[in-house]
């Protein structure tokens, strides 16, 4: 070895073993889920953030009671911070006895944390039974948020019984969603499995997601996002959107999705934008290789989303869609209309592609419709005759 490649030998081993690794028990934490762990979890947080060299939370077995908490990360002096974590995080079941207008555990500005492990469970139920009985409830807390933040990696994760969102990803750059699950009834309200929004470099791989909203919602201001191997069921399917309520809202590009399953959902892949005037758009999408299992709206297009025909009657969505392909996308409809695209009058679709669709409905073919969509499609006549 030459003195330089000693050196960054001893150097590099130097580092590992400076990997200072933070129990939260020995800060305070209680695993009998009856005490509040909060403060612990927040003071292991300031050591590992504080360490000048690489730093890891670990969070044993056992059931940990943790209200709103708020882990910022711009003044960390650690340069990636690492998260074990064997046991369940558990939000108060009373959904008063927290702050439920934003999120129950919160990223924000946070440069190289890893998540590996553990469950996070937001205990929503009793915030559901609220909203579906239509009594005047709060809105509810995002389980897990990132805020501002790059460079993240969620491994082994499960988020279940959240009051709102399960995991958000909002402003951030580079982020890894792997071997996740998601965990909540088909019934309950507002439960998105992973929403993105205003992101870029976001890959979600290899995870199981059933609730009772959108599996994974794309929002506005997304690029380069990679969703792979997921199982979607029951929830809403895959959107992009609702897009379009702003009049000035940045656009979507980018994003692929693959090798998905959809049992007996809602949708499967979907785009949604209000029928409101905006400068927004959605470009260079994939989807590809799916199975739809039972799946009320395989594929649609929805332009016109107005629910009841509020703040927007009789106008034409601005969101200009574009360079859409379909790919290898089969299986049973639950409807008689398994393609439906109904595009914006005031903006086209355009570049669309539909090659090798072929879903069933009943024991037949499925049907297609379209309006306002031009592109091209292969294979069946409904589907050609469509476009
Ligand atoms: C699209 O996004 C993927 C990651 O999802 C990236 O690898 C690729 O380079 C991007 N393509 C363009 C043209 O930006
Ligand atoms: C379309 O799907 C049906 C039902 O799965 C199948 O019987 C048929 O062979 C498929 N057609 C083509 C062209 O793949």
């Amino acid at each position: 070895m030459s003195p330089l490649a000693i050196f960054f030998f001893f150097f590099f081993n130097l580092s590992l073993a400076t990997n200072t690794i933070y129990n939260v028990q020995n800060f305070g934490a209680q695993s009998n889920g009856k005490i509040d762990s909060t403060k612990a979890f927040l003071s292991a947080w300031g050591s590992a953030c504080a360490s000048t060299s690489a730093s890891t939370i670990y969070v044993p077995r056992g059931n940990y009671l943790i209200r709103n908490i708020y882990f910022n990360g711009q003044t960390c002096k650690s340069n990636a911070i690492a998260i074990h974590i064997d046991g369940t995080l558990l939000a108060p079941s009373d959904y008063n006895a927290i702050d439920n207008d934003g999120s129950w555990i919160k990223f924000e500005k946070v440069n190289r944390v890893s998540i590996y492990g553990g469950i996070f469970d937001g205990q929503g139920a009793s915030l559901w039974a609220c909203k579906n009985s239509k009594k005047n409830c709060p809105k509810g807390t995002t389980a897990l948020a990132f805020y501002n933040s790059n460079n993240i990696v969620m491994s082994g994760v499960t988020v279940q019984n959240s009051q709102m969102f399960h995991i958000l990803v909002d402003g951030c750059h580079n982020a890894m969603i792997q071997g996740v699950k998601v965990l909540s009834p088909g019934n309950s309200p507002n439960t998105d499995g992973i929403h993105v929004q205003s992101s870029s470099g976001v890959s979600i791989m290899n995870s199981n997601i059933g609730t009772g909203d959108d599996c994974i919602s794309i929002g506005p201001g997304n690029s380069n996002l990679w969703i792979e191997g997921i199982a979607c069921g029951p929830g809403h399917g895959i959107s992009i959107g609702s897009l379009g309520w702003e009049s000035q809202e940045q656009g979507v590009q980018n994003v692929t999705v693959k090798m998905v399953s959809f049992t007996s959902t809602e949708n499967g892949v979907r785009v949604k934008t209000w029928a409101r005037p905006s400068n927004g758009f959605v470009r260079n999408v994939l989807f590809q290789h799916i199975v739809m299992s039972n799946v009320q709206n395989p594929i649609i297009i929805d332009q016109n989303y107005c629910p009841n025909h509020e703040s927007c009657p009789n106008q034409g969505s601005g969101v200009k869609i574009s360079d859409v392909t379909y790919e290898d996308i089969h299986g049973t409809s639950a409807t008689e209309i398994a393609v439906k695209l109904d595009c914006s009058k005031t903006n086209p679709c355009s570049g669309i592609t539909l090659e090798d669709v072929n879903l069933s409905y009943k024991n037949g073919r499925a049907e297609a419709s379209c309006v306002n969509a031009g592109g091209r499609a292969s294979g069946f006549e409904e589907l050609s005759k469509c476009l």
